[in-house]
């Protein structure tokens, strides 16, 4: 059975396919009103979540089919101690496909190694979060026509951001890529992403702590929240949250033809009077989200029945 644990599971091939299925949504909705007609999604959401679990249900409503849902722990068995492996194998029996969020790196792998129906990985832990880098490849393609020749920089929380963990593998298979990588010392991206894309595919990078220093070089400024919930102690978080904060000031010297992404939500890494500069792109990123994310569920539930 086909599931998304990690990006590295779709082939570059199938991100273009995703993304010209998405375009061909956006310009005839109507086509695909109906392509789900009689099938169930099951949303389980053990983490906090506004835009993925939404934009599931929204891309799965849109597409004619039905939504089941399990948000927090607290009102499903869960609370009672099940296991990852049973709950899966239980909505197996109600549902077509599984978007799953958890707060432990894997346990959308357990889900699909014990699931009969496809799953999602909709975030696990600081680990990998496939279907927002689904959303950001999108935007980007929209924006700037191509993947290839382009300086992209991470700023924030690069150890713990797991949407910036799978962005990195995706982007690495594509020409010309240089990577920026901008944040504290105690922060840095975890060497296991060095070693399995950057150092890989021998891709070019620099890691700084200078956000300005980096910003006339950037086509594209990924934004991203000190994750205060993988924190081990509150104090390390407290001094860290604030490190980044993009101001108008801030992008004096950026292109005039950036692109700022932010996987969202924002905590304060990104002034809000940023919102309505025409470089802000965090709020498509949010609605080409749902457009990839019924892209998904379409070739998933395609790929089940054969
Ligand atoms: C991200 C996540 O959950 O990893 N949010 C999202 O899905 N858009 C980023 C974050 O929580 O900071």
């Amino acid at each position: 059975m086909r599931s998304l644990i990690d990006i590295v599971d779709l082939s570059t091939a199938e991100l273009d396919a995703l993304i010209s299925v998405a375009l061909d949504i956006i310009a005839h909705p109507e086509k695909y009103s109906d392509s789900c007609k009689g099938k169930k999604l099951a949303t389980l959401f053990f983490e906090p979540s506004t835009r993925t679990r939404l934009s599931f249900e929204a891309a799965m409503y849109e597409l004619g089919g039905n939504v089941l849902s399990v948000t927090g722990g607290a009102t499903s068995s869960v609370a009672k101690g099940e296991s990852v492996a049973d709950t899966a194998k239980t909505v197996s029996c109600y549902a077509d496909i599984i978007a799953m969020r958890h707060p432990k790196e894997g346990a959308a792998l357990v889900a699909a190694n014990n699931a009969s129906i496809p799953v999602i990985n909709a975030g696990d832990g600081g680990h990998c979060h496939p279907t927002q880098t689904l959303a950001d490849l999108l935007t980007i393609y929209r924006e700037k026509g191509r993947f290839d020749n382009l300086t992209v920089g991470f700023c924030g929380d690069l150890k713990f951001g797991r949407t910036v963990h799978s962005l990195i593998n995706a982007l690495s298979r594509y020409n010309g890529i240089r990577f920026v990588l901008i944040s504290p010392e105690e922060l840095k991206l975890p060497s296991y992403v060095k070693n399995e894309t950057l150092k890989k595919f021998h891709l070019p990078y620099v890691q700084t702590t200078d956000l300005e220093g980096a910003m006339p070089s950037l086509d594209i400024l990924y934004m991203t929240r000190v994750q205060r919930e993988r924190f081990f102690n509150e104090e390390d978080y407290l001094r860290l949250r604030d490190t980044y904060i993009l101001t108008p000031n801030k992008l004096r010297k950026a292109k005039e033809d950036l692109c700022i992404m932010h996987p969202l939500p924002r905590v304060n890494e990104i002034s809000v009077s940023i919102d309505d500069d025409p470089r802000a792109c965090y709020f498509k990123q949010v609605l080409n989200g749902k457009y990839m994310r019924m892209a998904l569920i379409l070739k998933l539930l395609k790929e089940a029945q054969v």
